[in-house]
């Protein structure tokens, strides 16, 4: 998610947050505000649009008064980009202000209860929530006001908090999204991330979830929930403003690589409550739901490839035909869609042109057409019937990943949710399925962990010339995304292929040392792979599967096989993407590419 920034001194607050915020920026953001304190009232300059909006507003920051201040730059999640929902927000009498990383995922039931106890709100943020909820239960005391509400709030979230009672101090708040408080000399900064306040200092506390941060000019004091003291260590920041910006990591997407959990976590939990999928964002009722003849996906790259795992999913669980089609090609083949059709288009930027065309193509034909899209706001979310948002935040490498596993992640929602109303999951797969998505982001983070073995795997096949990916159903699905990853990246010339195909010609050109690298992973047609992976072998082929950790035979066969936890079979995709992904990026970079913003691509392809 995106960028809080936060000043306590004596020096004018609002130029040193908007510089915060511009430094900030790289994540991606639509909207950017800040609030500061002139004495007087809490005063929010915002803005939906580039940070220069908010500078040319405010003269970066010299005309808005005040020497303690929070700033915000928003990546939308609730609510679409605009004025009304940029932070900081003000609560109704203006005796607080907020800004909030992350979401807050129980805030319809906590807005509901303020709207029927006479509170107002002005946005359709679920953040405006807090500070309406500071305001009604405010009893005089700013922290204690601060601990009551924020032990009602689930979700993830990284809050600044100003109370106009309390003018010498912010309170900031963390569970989920990083937040980190910067320590200077007579004034003290919050941010939630280091490139904001490296200009001022190196000292930070890095703030742990449930840690609640009182910040005053003259110190910063860390309590937890029972407003217990907090002893914490001050962490010396090594790094310069370019790895900083990265957290730590050499190349975007690495570090998006390593938020995968994360993502896949956000977008899950924020759709199931009380172990029920809630996905409002269809606007479909039961019945129309139930009419539908067959579902059409559309979508380009890597997004065409989670519709290629949507259809072995969806076909399985729903028995309803699933046409999955290359949103360039769809268009043109005067394709077979009416209202019986239910669309469903996926897309990262939703600003692929191709993409846009297609659905709007499904619409004129009567089809209801749901977005899968990671950006809020964004021209295909807005024309859509239904969207359901990725919430992998911004997604800043060329080569997608973070957002291909939440997309995933809203794939088995929607068979759930679609399996459900079909009368095709009996409740006992239900929970199971409930269980297994829930489980997904600590698998995930497991394989994370093993990412030095991939890498030593790479250094063994950076050099090859072409590289085969070959997998059965959803491994084939998968095996798209495996050989996409590779080539857009490190160059590399690779195909993926139906493991059962290679034999009807493609076989000729394996020869000695071929890399082949084969998904294993789908129990069902196990030993189907294993007999193709035998006849490539035979072909002097070198192979390299990927497999569950209780095929332990594959290394016997291949004698080079990375292994993932076991899932429930449609949620394997989620996992054997991730070693695919490491791979792809250690082979890109023994190759000295230039990961994040490979040669002729661009992150969103605008032009049809
Ligand atoms: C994926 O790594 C590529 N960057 C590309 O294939 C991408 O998935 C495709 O252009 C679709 O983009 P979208 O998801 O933003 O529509
Ligand atoms: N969920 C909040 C919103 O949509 C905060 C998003 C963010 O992290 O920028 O406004």
């Amino acid at each position: 998610m995106c960028g809080i920034v936060g000043y306590i001194g004596y020096e004018q607050a609002a130029p040193f947050l908007i510089d915060g915020l511009e430094k900030l920026q790289y994540r991606g953001y639509d909207s950017a505000g800040v609030c500061t304190n002139d004495g007087e009232k809490l005063i929010v300059e915002k803005e939906q649009g580039k940070l220069e909006e908010l500078q040319d507003m405010t003269d970066n920051g010299n005309n808005v008064k005040g020497t303690v201040g929070i700033g915000h730059t928003r990546w939308a999640t609730h609510g679409r980009p605009s004025k009304e929902n940029a932070h900081p927000h003000l609560s109704q009498s203006g005796k607080f202000a907020v800004v909030h990383n992350g979401i807050i995922e129980n805030y319809m039931p906590l807005k509901q209860h303020l709207l029927e106890n006479g509170m107002t709100f002005s946005s359709q943020t679920d953040t405006e929530v807090v500070v309406q909820l500071l305001e009604y239960y405010y009893d005089g005391s700013f922290i204690d006001t601060v601990i009551k509400v924020v032990s009602m709030l689930k979700g993830s979230y990284a809050l600044g908090i100003m109370c106009m009672d309390d003018p010498d101090e912010i309170i900031a708040v963390r569970k989920g999204s990083p937040l980190i408080v910067g320590i200077g000399e007579k004034e003290n900064y919050l941010a939630s991330d280091v490139p904001a306040i490296l200009d001022k200092t190196r000292n930070i506390y890095r703030l742990d979830n449930d840690e609640i941060a009182v910040i005053r000019r003259d110190g910063v004091s860390v309590i937890d929930r029972n407003k217990n003291n907090i002893e914490k260590s001050v962490e010396i920041i090594e790094w310069d403003i370019d790895a900083a910006q990265k957290g730590g990591y050499e190349h975007f997407m690495m570090k998006e690589i390593m938020e995968q959990p994360k993502a896949v976590r956000d977008t899950v939990f924020s759709r199931i409550k009380d172990d029920r999928v809630i996905l409002d964002e269809i606007k479909l009722t039961p019945e129309q739901i139930r009419d539908f003849q067959k579902i059409n996906i559309i979508a380009c790259g890597s997004a065409y490839h989670v519709g290629v795992v949507a259809k072995y999913i969806f076909e399985k669980i729903l028995r309803k035909p699933v046409e999955v089609d290359i949103a360039s090609e769809f268009k043109y083949r005067d394709p077979i869609i009416d209202e019986k059709t239910l669309t469903i288009v996926i897309s990262q930027s939703g600003e692929t042109a191709d993409t846009k065309e297609a659905m709007e193509e499904a619409q004129k034909l009567g089809s209801h057409a749901i977005a899968i899209v990671n950006v809020v706001g964004s021209t295909i979310a807005s024309e859509a019937d239904s969207v359901i948002y990725t919430l992998a935040g911004p997604e800043i490498a060329v080569a997608t990943t973070k957002a291909y596993s939440a997309q995933l992640a809203v794939i088995y929602l929607m068979a759930v949710y679609f399996g459900d109303i079909l009368g095709k999951i009996n409740q006992e797969d239900y929970k199971y399925y409930i269980s297994e998505l829930k489980s997904l982001p600590e698998k995930i983070k497991s394989i994370l962990e093993t990412s030095e073995s991939i890498k030593d795997i790479a250094q063994k096949y950076y050099e090859c010339k072409d590289i085969f990916f070959i997998g059965r159903n959803i491994d084939y699905a998968l095996s798209l995304e495996g050989s996409l990853k590779l080539k857009e990246i490190s160059y590399i010339h690779s195909e993926a292929y139906a493991a059962g195909e290679l034999k009807h010609g493609t076989i000729s050109l394996i020869e000695d040392g071929t890399l082949v690298i084969a998904l294993a992973t789908y129990g069902r047609l196990y030993e189907k792979v294993i007999s193709n992976i035998k006849e490539v072998q035979t072909r002097g082929a070198s192979v390299l599967a990927i497999g569950c950790e209780d095929q332990t035979e594959l290394n016997k066969i291949t004698g080079n096989t990375i292994f993932i936890p076991k899932a429930c079979d449609i949620m394997l995709p989620s996992l054997a993407v991730v070693p695919m992904q490491l791979l792809a990026y250690y082979v890109a970079s023994f190759k000295g590419c230039d990961i994040d913003k490979p040669r002729n691509l661009a992150k969103s392809v605008t032009v049809e």
